[in-house]
């Protein structure tokens, strides 16, 4: 098995480094490469500005290849970066094939994908199809007439039929996903924001035009693809009457509904299958069997899945460890047979990792980010990391509505106004979790704005940029970044970490996760103090410093059966 992974990674890498694009006439039978991959997730608005405009753009990434690829990472998932009106920050495409001008042009994403395939890093795009933008083409058409072509593009309710049945729409802010409009007396639906009209996926063209441009992307030779908003694209388009108060329970609704395996079958056909892209789908489902349907290997759909049960777990008020290790366990015995799931703790529509799950107290700051990291890179799965968690970039946590961007928080806001909520606690959650927090600038050194633009930056960056930094950590050989770096090879010099049987220990512990991953003759102890204080605990056998393979603290090596964790300690030991 071990010498099979290997070959198979060599030829892979072969193929990579002569950078031959992705098409293929057969079917090639190869381990695949995403099961060993760990995934770099960049929101490019934020990530590194070249040209002074205040946005993150392609030739900034470019310019920061020699950094990611020392992170010891094998892909990059980039955030949408088709031409958008931005009302959602790119998930609002009015271009699939065209690049957005805030980003550059379509020369600097061909020298930014063959330049990261020298490197040896792949690149997955977002295709963002459950909607587009009302400014895309197609819209457009649709709306001008109830008779044109593309009418059926989009879901309309002809007015005369009376008002739609409710339909409740994540953006809005009056929580409505029909949208009348007076050109044609008639509704239509966006179950995100009104800038962001559902694709009718029962027709026929509308998916021949999605595989199209999958194609177009795919012939220049990206990896793969991360279908976002995806299980919501299949719908009864008879619009039945949902319950009185469905929408405290949308996703039964919204997820997983109608047609939706055929559409994923019919894509792996016409285009996943035919460029051997990867594929992770945003949203599992409902249950597991979802989950299993969506990525089982004969059904021929997609690669991976991630669901949200991880990262719904913390709550402004804090979160029950026993829930986490139960949500983290139960995924994994789910796929321990078959498919394979994704890890992670973060990523744009998310605050940061650390402030969710530990604390950006300055005494515990770095310890609770290396230990999540350690986390998130020793689970069974393929780790995501979204970019700053490298350095353990924390919320910024902004105090007034004024300063957010994300059209998520601000409509959030106006509908809790509308509704004579508590605006109160909407702040403080928004301070806690809105997506704002995970999205600042990336903090690359200490010149002003972080070394991130030279002009103002279209979010304000993080004033902790002095202390947390790529530049200072990169110095540091016990920086957050440089055990992250630690993390990445050792996951790949430790097969049981990426393949190995998860076992939990001690469930009931209330401080410390512990599990072990054991795999071909080789068992590994895993432990995370995820509370502020010390912790013990008493191991299956006992242990000494010199099986320790990577440890956040170097003032503690704990040793022996029972052992003493500092705060956020992680340890992982070699038992055999
Ligand atoms: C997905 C994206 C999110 C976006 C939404 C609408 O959930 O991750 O950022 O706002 O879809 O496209």
């Amino acid at each position: 098995m071990k010498t099979n992974i290997l070959l198979i990674v060599a030829l892979l890498t072969i193929g990579l480094t002569n950078c031959t694009p992705k098409k293929q006439e057969t079917a090639v039978q190869v381990q695949p490469w995403w099961k060993e991959a760990v995934i770099y997730q960049i929101y490019p608005r934020s990530f590194k500005d070249s040209d002074g405009d205040g946005v993150g753009d392609l030739k900034g990434i470019i310019s920061e290849l020699d950094y990611i690829k020392s992170l010891g990472v094998d892909a990059v998932w980039l955030n949408p970066i088709y031409t958008s009106p931005n009302a959602d920050n790119g998930y609002d495409v009015s271009d699939y094939r065209g690049i957005q001008p805030e980003f550059g042009t379509m020369a600097d994403f061909d020298q930014l994908l063959a330049e990261m395939h020298k490197r040896g890093i792949r690149l997955i795009m977002d295709m963002v199809v459950n909607h587009s933008s009302d400014e895309h083409e197609w819209f457009k058409q649709s709306r001008s007439s109830r008779t044109n072509p593309y009418r059926n593009y989009y879901h309309w309710w002809p007015a005369e039929k009376g008002t739609p049945p409710y339909r409740y729409s994540l953006f809005d802010e009056k929580g409505d996903a029909w949208q009348y409009d007076s050109l044609t007396n008639a509704y239509y639906l966006h179950y995100f924001a009104d800038k962001q009209p559902d694709l009718n996926w029962e027709n026929p063209k509308v998916r021949q035009e999605v595989y199209d441009i999958m194609k177009f992307w795919a012939e220049k030779g990206v990896d793969g693809f991360r279908l976002d908003a995806f299980q919501f694209v299949a719908k009864d388009t008879a619009f039945p009457k949902f319950p009185d108060g469905f929408e405290k329970n949308f996703m039964k609704y919204y997820a997983m509904q109608g047609n939706l395996h055929e559409y994923l079958k019919e894509m792996n056909r016409e285009v996943l299958s035919k460029y051997n892209l990867m594929s992770v789908a945003e949203g599992a489902g409902n249950s597991f069997e979802d989950a299993h349907n969506l990525v089982d290997e004969d059904r021929q759909e997609l690669n991976m899945a991630y669901a949200f049960d991880g990262v719904d777990i913390p709550k402004r008020t804090g979160y029950d460890l026993l829930h986490l290790k139960d949500v983290f366990s139960r995924w994994d015995s789910a796929f321990a047979q078959k498919g394979w799931i994704s890890i992670f703790l973060a990523n744009h529509d998310q605050a940061r990792m650390v402030n969710r799950y530990a604390t950006d107290a300055p005494q515990f700051r770095e310890a609770a980010a290396k230990m999540l990291n350690t986390f998130i890179l020793s689970m069974r799965g393929t780790p995501y990391c979204y970019y700053g968690d490298e350095l353990g970039m924390t919320n910024i946590g902004f105090e007034k509505i004024e300063q957010y961007q994300d059209i998520a928080s601000i409509n959030g806001y106006k509908k809790v106004l509308n509704e004579g909520g508590d605006v109160a606690a909407y702040m403080a959650d928004l301070k806690f979790g809105s997506r704002d927090n995970g999205r600042t600038p990336m903090q690359w050194n200490s010149s002003p704005q972080a070394g991130f633009t030279t002009g103002t930056p279209w979010l304000y960056v993080n004033p902790n940029y002095l202390e947390i930094n790529v530049a200072k950590q990169d110095k540091d050989p016990d920086s957050v970044l440089n055990h992250f770096r630690q993390m990445t090879r050792l996951r790949k010099e430790n097969p049981a970490l990426i393949y190995g049987a998860y076992q939990l220990l001690q469930r009931e512990h209330p401080q410390v996760y512990a599990y072990t991953r054991t795999h071909e003759g080789s068992r590994l102890l895993v432990l995370h103090n995820f509370s502020d204080r010390e912790a013990s605990i008493s191991l299956p056998e006992a242990m000494s410093a010199k099986q320790i393979l990577i440890n956040n603290y170097s003032t503690n090596f704990p040793e022996g059966q029972e052992v003493r964790l500092k705060p956020y300690q992680s340890v992982i030991y070699k038992m055999k």
